[in-house]
């Protein structure tokens, strides 16, 4: 992610500098983000190059941390740019299921410090979610949104909660995906009914793309931090790693891959644009109704959701433009029993589709 936040920034015209837990890594994701720069430009590549946290990097105005995800070491490295950045610098952390408002807090400058959530492959995707907290001076937050709006980013504000925004209302399009295999559904079958509504990538190659164990990691702990039953992890995800079946990287995951790409490219029975599988229609249907929870808990309006998850996943609309392919609100309430029951799930409505204001 660091290299394609440095490669979208150098793009823009800003001036970069990339450090890494060494000097090779360093050099290593100075060239990788050279490569993205230069599929975003034409120019040399700007002005990128590497750094080390003993050089004088007090003119740094502001510090994106793209560490791993882990608690202790985004800490580490958010006190580490505070330190060696500039006193009135801004530093955000790129992380997607760490607490904001713990991270920075923990940092001990929490006014400067806030959250800049990326999507793949950051240098081109268009969406990032700011996330603020309580200590965060106003002042800092409109430098950082600005910066990302110079970058050719559409930012959305979004609150510190499992998940953020785009995480957690997608989650029910992977879920539920992997609920149809559990139950005996072909997972070539599931993702191209829902390629054929427009979807760029099917919901089962998008976690095998980012590596079944790593998906299963994230799925035990937005399951804890939601407590949300419907949030539960799907078994069939763990059967797969436990038979070496990790996605992409292995070859094999829901879907076989060959030379990184899907195999066989397997691309659906629909030929009518209008018509939604019966599959694909139960999934967008759990996934229109947890954007709707998140407007009822208050958590985002409508046109951000809409908005937002449009642009993070690349769909052709957001998810309320699904509700009147869906049938309207009470034919997704319908649905939505239908999958209880058939999944043995537990998911709640959204008392905002029963009450028919979206459609
Ligand atoms: N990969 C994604 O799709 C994605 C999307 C959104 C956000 N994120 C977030 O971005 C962050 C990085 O994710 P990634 O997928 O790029 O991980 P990654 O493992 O590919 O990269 C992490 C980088 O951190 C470096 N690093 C580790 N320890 C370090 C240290 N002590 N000092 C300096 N650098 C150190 C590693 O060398 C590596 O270059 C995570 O917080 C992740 O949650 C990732």
């Amino acid at each position: 992610m660091g290299a394609g936040i440095a490669a979208a920034a150098v793009t823009a015209g800003d001036r970069v500098r990339m450090v890494d837990i060494d000097a090779e890594r360093t050099r290593a994701g100075v060239d990788k983000a050279r490569r993205r720069a230069a599929r975003l430009s034409e120019t040399d590549g700007g002005d990128l190059s590497a750094t080390s946290w003993q050089a004088d990097l007090t003119d740094v105005e502001l510090v994106v941390e793209a560490v791993a995800e882990d608690r202790d070491l985004k800490i580490a490295t958010l006190r580490r740019a505070l330190e060696a950045a500039g006193p009135d610098a801004v530093v955000a952390t790129n992380t997607s299921s760490l607490s904001v408002t713990d991270l920075a807090t923990q940092s001990r400058a929490a006014e400067r410090v806030l959250g800049l959530h990326f999507f793949s492959p950051a240098h081109s995707s268009r969406l990032v979610e700011a996330v603020g907290h309580p200590l965060l001076r106003d002042r800092h937050l409109a430098c950082a949104t600005g910066w990302a709006v110079r970058l050719g980013k559409t930012v959305v504000q979004v609150p510190d909660a499992p998940g953020f925004l785009v995480n957690r209302v997608a989650r029910p399009l992977y879920l539920e995906a992997e609920r149809f295999v559990e139950a005996g559904a072909d997972p070539a079958d599931v993702d191209a009914q829902l390629r054929a509504v427009g979807l760029p990538v099917g919901p089962l190659e998008i976690v095998d793309r980012t590596g079944l164990d790593v998906h299963a990691a994230v799925s035990r702990q937005m399951y804890e931090q939601r407590a949300a039953a419907h949030f539960r992890p799907v078994a069939v995800v763990e059967s797969l790693v436990a038979g070496g079946r990790t996605g992409l990287k292995s070859g094999r995951g829901f879907l076989e891959y060959v030379d990184g790409r899907r195999s066989p490219r397997f691309d659906g029975q629909t030929s009518d644009a209008e018509a939604i599988g019966p599959i694909a229609r139960l999934v967008l249907a759990a996934y229109v109704n947890e954007a709707a929870l998140t407007v009822d808990e208050g958590y985002a309006d409508r046109e951000t959701v809409d908005l937002a998850l449009k642009l993070a996943l690349s769909h052709p609309v957001g998810p309320f433009g699904w509700v009147g392919r869906l049938g309207g609100g009470d034919e997704i309430v319908r649905m939505l029993a239908e999958l209880n029951r058939r999944h043995h799930s537990d998911t709640p409505t959204a008392q905002s589709l029963t009450t028919g204001s979206w459609t």
